[in-house]
This record gives structure tokens, sequence and C-alpha cells, in this order.
């Protein structure tokens, strides 16, 4: 009871110290987990030590390990755990393989708490010392105050970063915040088979209890300043095939007295995108959201190395020179890239053909609120208008093989919020507010089905190696994660709290 009643007068001071430093629970917690460092580092080098390449389907089993030891771990926490089965795969050589399991897991029910359900993945890209590890990528490896190793990054790190700031709270023996929901998956690598329709079928169960959806899958933007991410572009893929006869042809014989399909094609990409990267579109940015003077702000604090990005691409000029507008181009415009032209002739040396069939390819990233039916119907439109104007007899048919909605957060709700409170308290500023310029469907798939708000919360630095030789996490960021996440329940709680009071009020007012 004395314990009790001590933690609530803690909770009180940390409700009442400013947020940018810390109160006396969270100083309690920040020592715990500078204690037991050498703790966490040794379970993050047995999960790194498992190789759950998901790539490789001989290593299946492996993957399966991971997620039972995993499952183990959250069992220890005293949650309850299901290791949900996805089902089989069928292999190139027509066998079928068992997936590795999902893990479902809870800890905690209390309806007074708010609920938040973390997302994470511990299957790994593929690596081996031979593609140029200076360290074996499967032994956990400090050096330079960096954790190297497959997975050390993404994502058994941020997975153990979360689990470890559960545990301290258990540990400590103090009141969990908030309840917990995990959903972690070993397929994520291979494009996370399954996961749409199981939380689709887990909506109405799993999902119906959880406020709050985070995920820990990506990172800052620079190797300093923390980020939180707010946004991803979806994508739109077109196919655009001119067909002319039955086969290719001689330009020697026909050259001269026919309607090139190669040269229709070229006419109809080269009328997409004007020499500033503008798309030709007619309508195309009518429903692009317009950008307020509060979100351009946010540009301007975000902390971004123009020339070291500018040196990663290799180009020598961007079509832009400031910061602020290069960041919203990769983020919060559409852009059109053209990708590449199939049946063209691309061997080395020379073929005098002339190709018969050929088919663009090129796609456009979407930003809210462009919708997807209309944008294909524009982009159609418009190539069949340029395209009668050359009185072709060719054939164009365009179409859509792929495509994938933006996903936007609201960086004023409360899940945020938390964040940036957390973020304040652990590192003493506040975060980049970030977006991604490509596709990362989970957030979207989240928020779409179960209609709960997501956020995505890095925690490790830009040059984590993701994917890439000698990946890392540094050890300041796994611990400074850990200590963000177990600020961020106390956090989030809180301001849930605040939250039902108010809404409390108004029901009774
Ligand atoms: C760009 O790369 C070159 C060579 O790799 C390096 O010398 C230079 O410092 C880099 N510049 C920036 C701004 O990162
Ligand atoms: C997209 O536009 C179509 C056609 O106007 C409309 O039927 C549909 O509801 C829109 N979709 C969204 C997600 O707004
Ligand atoms: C977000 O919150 C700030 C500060 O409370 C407020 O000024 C701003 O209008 C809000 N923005 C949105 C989009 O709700
Ligand atoms: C959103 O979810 C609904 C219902 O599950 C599904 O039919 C729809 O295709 C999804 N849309 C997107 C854009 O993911
Ligand atoms: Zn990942």
């Amino acid at each position: 009871m004395i314990l009790i009643v001590s933690v609530v007068m803690l909770l009180l001071e940390a409700g009442r110290s400013s947020s940018s430093s810390a109160s006396g629970l969270e100083n309690q917690i920040f020592q715990y987990i500078d204690l037991h460092q050498n703790e966490f580092i040794k379970i993050l080098k047995e999960w790194v030590a498992v190789e759950s390449d998901s790539v490789q389907p001989r290593l299946t089993q492996e993957v399966t390990r991971m997620m039972e030891i995993a499952a183990a771990r959250l069992q220890a926490l005293g949650a309850t755990v299901e290791l949900a089965q996805l089902g089989t795969s069928q292999l190139p050589d027509g066998q079928s393989l068992l997936l590795p399991p999902l893990i479902l897991a809870e800890l905690g029910k209390d309806p007074q708490k708010p609920t938040v359900c973390f997302y994470g993945h511990l299957d790994v890209q593929p690596a081996k010392k031979e593609d140029g590890w200076e360290t074996d990528p499967y032994t956990l490896t400090e050096s330079d105050g960096n954790l190297y190793g497959r997975g050390a990054s993404d994502n058994k790190g941020p997975v153990l970063a979360w689990i470890n700031a559960v545990e301290t709270f258990k540990a400590l023996k103090l009141d969990m915040p908030v309840n917990f929901k995990f959903i972690i998956e070993g397929l994520e690598e291979v494009g996370s088979p399954g996961l749409e329709k199981l939380i689709k079928d887990k909506n109405q169960l799993f999902f119906s209890d959880v406020d709050y959806i985070v995920i820990s899958d990506n990172l800052w933007l620079s190797n300093r300043k923390p980020a939180l991410t707010y946004g991803t572009r979806g994508s739109i893929c077109f196919f655009v095939e001119v067909q002319g006869g039955e086969r290719d042809l001689h330009s020697g014989t026909f050259g001269g007295i026919i309607h090139e399909p190669i040269t229709d094609l070229i006419a109809l990409l080269d009328s997409l995108v004007d020499i500033s990267g503008r798309i030709l579109i007619p309508g195309i940015y009518d429903d692009v959201s317009i950008l307020t003077e509060e979100e351009k702000k946010l540009y301007e604090s975000v902390e971004f190395d123009v020339e070291g990005h500018k040196n990663i691409s290799g180009v020598k000029k961007f079509l832009y020179d400031n910061k602020e507008e290069i960041l919203m181009n990769m983020w919060r415009y559409p852009s059109l890239s053209i990708h590449g032209i199939e049946g063209a002739f691309h061997e080395p040396g020379i073929k005098t053909v002339i190709p018969i069939r050929v088919i663009g390819k090129f796609s456009i990233r979407l930003v809210p609120h462009m919708n997807i039916s209309i944008v294909e119907h524009q982009v159609k439109q418009y190539l069949e208008d340029i395209f009668s104007k050359r009185s072709s007899p060719n054939k164009l048919m365009v179409s859509v093989p792929l495509s994938a909605v933006p996903w936007l957060a609201d960086i004023n709700n409360t899940l945020y919020t938390a964040a940036k409170g957390a973020i304040k308290t652990v590192f003493g500023q506040d975060p980049d507010m970030i977006r991604d310029g490509s596709t990362i469907p989970i957030a979207r798939m989240f928020q779409n089905i179960t209609k709960k708000s997501v956020m995505m919360f890095p925690i490790g630095d830009a040059d984590a190696g993701e994917h890439s030789q000698n990946e890392k996490i540094s050890r300041s960021n796994y611990f400074q994660g850990t200590k963000l996440f177990a600020t961020f329940f106390l956090e989030i709680a809180k301001l849930h709290e605040q939250l039902q009071e108010a809404s409390t009020m108004k029901t009774t007012n």
C-alpha cells in the first residue's frame, strides 16, 4: 500500500513537473535501465544470434525458433501469448512450407488504462560475413559505442527496447501505466504475407480494445536528433503498352514507312514531366493538400543534411536548392518516375530492330489527399489524348498493376503529443517531425483496418545500415530508446486520463 501511494505521488509529481525534465519516477526508471545495461545487451546478443532470416526458406525453422524465444520472454513478463499460425507457402520446387507463426500477446486489462499495441518484427534480411561484414553478423559485437549485428536495428533492438521498458516497470514493482498488446511477426522482410488478413480476422477481438498502435521499424533522419514519423507516400504504377503488329521488324525493310511503337511510347513518356520535375497531367495536383504555415514550419526545423543526401545520390544537382523544398518534394508532393521499357532492345551492341510491342513503366508517388481512382483516370485520359494527336494506327493500352494509398497521421493527437513529451524528457529536445517518401504499407494497413491512431516511433539513428553490411544500433540509442519507451508509457497514460476526464465532464455537463 505504501508503495502504491508513493507511486501515485510520483505520478502526480510527473504531471506537475515541466515535461523537459525527468520526474522522480522517471529517474528511478532511468537508473534501473542504466544499471541493467549488461543484461539488456546480453539478451539482444542472444536474439541476434538466431539467424531468423525470412528470405531463405531453409531458415524458416530459425524464424520460428526466434518467435518462440520472444514468446517465452513475453510470457515471463506475465503476458498471455498466442502464436498465431499463418498457414503454408508454396516453394518454387512445389513443396509447401509451414510459415513461422506470429505473436499476439497481451499484458494487463485494466479498463481505466489505455491499451497500447506495439508492432515489430523479428525476422531479418540475409547476411554473411563474406558480404563484407567486419564482424560475424550473428554475433553481436560492440565497437566504438555501437552494437553490430544483423537485426540489431531492424528490428530486434527496437522490439527489445520496448520489452525491456515493460520489464523495467515490472522489476521495479511499479504499477503498469498502460495495458500492453504486442503483434510481432516473422515475415516482414518478405512482404508480411498473411498479416493483413490476420489483422482483419482479429479486428473484432484482439484490436477492439486497443487505443493506440505504435510501430518502431524505421529510422531518424539524422544521426543526432530523434524523430517521429507521421506520413508515408503511396504509389500507383502504370504500364503503358503500345503495340504495332505481331512481330518485331527490320529497320532496313520497314524503317521509314511505319509508325514505330517505341517512338509513340517515348512521346507519351516524354509528356509526363517537365524539366523542373513538375507532373504535366492535368488536374493531378488538384487534390494535393494545401501547405499551411504550420506545416511549413515543420520542415524548417528538421535537421537534414542536403549535401550529404546529394552525396549519397551521386548526382551533382537536385531539382531544388533549399532544404525545405527538397523535404517537401520528397514527402508531401507527388513525384513521377519512369522506370523502364519492356520489349525495347537493351543489350550491349547494336540490333537494328523495330520492337513491335513495348511497355513503358512509370509510377507516381501519391500524397494526401490524392485519390487512386481519380489519378488513374487522369493519367489514362491524358495519355489517350496525347496518343490520339499522333494519329498512330498502333494500339495503346494503359493499366495499373499496383497501387497503395499514402498514410498521414495527425501529429496533434494523443500519441504524438505523448511521444514528443517523452522525447523532450529523455533527449532534452524536440523531435524532427518527418515523413517517408516511400510506401510503407504497415501503418496505413493498421489504420485502415482497425481505425485506431497509429504512430511510427523510431529509436535508431540514420546510419544504422539496415539491410546492409555492418548493421548496428548504437549502444546509446538502445538504452535511450528503452528509456524513451518507458517515459512514453507514463506520458500516454497521463494524457489519456486527461482526455477521459475531459470527455466525462463534457457528458455530465
Ligand atoms: C561527399 O563525399 C565525398 C567523397 O565520398 C567526401 O569527401 C565529402 O566529404 C562528402 N561531402 C559531404 C558534404 O558529405
Ligand atoms: C475516390 O474518388 C472516387 C470517384 O470520385 C470516389 O467514388 C471514391 O469514394 C474516392 N475515394 C476516396 C477514398 O475518397
Ligand atoms: C495543433 O496544435 C497546435 C498547438 O496546440 C495548434 O496551434 C494547431 O492549430 C493544431 N493543428 C492542427 C492541425 O490541429
Ligand atoms: C481498407 O480496409 C477495407 C476493409 O478491410 C478494405 O476493403 C480496403 O481495401 C482497404 N483500403 C486500403 C486502401 O487499404
Ligand atoms: Zn524492419
